[in-house]
C-alpha cells in the first residue's frame, strides 16, 4: 500500500494523471468510478484533460460502485444523475459504455449480472474509491463479508447522517443501496483511494494501521497488490500522530 499526502488539489491532480496513464496505455480501458464529494476535483481535472486533447474516453468502458435503491436515474440524488452531471456529459464518452447499477425496476437482476459484466469487459484496470467515516468503501458497511460480490445492503445510521447533507431532509435519504462487494473491488487491477478532511481520520487510521477486519471494511485494501492511498493532512492526522 502506497501513501501520498497532499492538499486536495494536488492529490486530485495526481489521481487524474493515474487515470490518464491507464486510459492512454490500454486499447479498451475499463475504469471504475465513485460518486460523493471526494472524486469531484478528479473528475474536473479529467474533463479539462479531455478538452485539451490529452485523453479520450471514446474506447473507455466505466463501471460505478453503487446506487441508492428507490432512486431512478433521473432523480437528482441518484448516482447515475451525479455521473452524468459531473463527468459523462462533459467528455467524449459513449454513454452506452457507462455502467451504473440500477436502483429501480429489475435492479436485482442487473446487480446479479454486474460482476460478470465487469469480467467480460476484461476487468477494471483502475478503480477510484472514496471512504466513509465508518470505514465503508462503496456501500460495504462494517461487517460486510470480505468475499462479497455485488449485492443489496442496508445503510448504517452513520452513513445516512453523513449523506443527508446532500438531501433536503434526512428522511429523504434512501436506507438501502446496491453496491459492488469487497471482492468485486479487490478484483480491480489498480486501486486509488482519496480521503480528505478530519471526519475521515479514524477510517484512514483503520485503513492504514488497523487490523484487517470486516468491522473496518476498508482494511482489506492492505492486501491489494497495487493500491495507493491519497490523503490530505487532516485525513492523515491520526496516522501521522500515533
Ligand atoms: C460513493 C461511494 C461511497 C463514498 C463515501 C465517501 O460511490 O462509494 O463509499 O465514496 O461515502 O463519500 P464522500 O466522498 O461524499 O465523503
Amino acid at each position: 500500500m502506497k501513501i501520498v499526502v497532499g492538499n486536495e488539489k494536488e492529490i486530485s491532480a495526481l489521481i487524474a494523471e493515474d487515470f490518464i496513464k491507464v486510459i492512454n496505455e490500454k486499447e479498451k480501458p475499463v475504469i471504475g468510478l465513485a460518486t460523493g464529494t471526494s472524486p469531484l476535483q478528479v473528475y474536473a481535472d479529467l474533463i479539462k484533460a479531455n478538452k485539451e486533447g490529452r485523453v479520450s474516453f471514446k474506447n473507455v468502458t466505466t463501471f460505478n460502485l453503487d446506487e441508492y435503491v428507490g432512486l431512478d436515474g433521473t432523480h437528482n440524488q441518484s448516482y447515475r444523475y451525479f455521473m452524468n452531471e459531473n463527468l459523462f456529459n462533459h467528455i467524449d464518452i459513449d454513454k452506452a459504455n457507462t455502467n451504473v447499477l440500477l436502483g429501480v425496476g429489475d435492479y436485482q437482476k442487473f446487480m446479479h449480472e454486474y460482476d460478470d459484466m465487469i469480467a467480460k469487459a476484461g476487468g477494471i484496470d483502475i478503480q477510484i474509491l472514496g471512504i466513509g467515516s465508518d470505514g465503508h468503501i462503496a456501500f460495504n458497511e462494517p461487517n460486510t463479508p470480505f468475499d462479497s460480490l455485488t449485492h443489496e445492503t442496508e445503510l448504517t445510521a452513520q452513513t445516512i447522517k453523513d449523506n443527508s447533507r446532500l438531501f433536503n431532509d434526512i428522511s429523504e435519504v434512501p436506507t438501502r443501496a446496491v453496491t459492488m462487494g469487497l471482492k468485486s473491488i479487490m478484483n480491480a487491477k489498480k486501486i486509488v483511494l482519496i480521503a480528505t478532511g478530519k471526519n475521515k481520520a479514524q477510517a484512514v487510521y483503520g485503513l492504514i494501521k488497523g487490523p484487517i477486519t470486516e468491522s473496518m471494511p476498508c482494511s482489506i485494501l492492505q492486501k491489494h497488490p497495487d493500491c495507493t492511498i491519497y490523503v490530505d493532512e487532516d485525513a492523515y492526522s491520526l496516522v501521522g500522530n500515533k
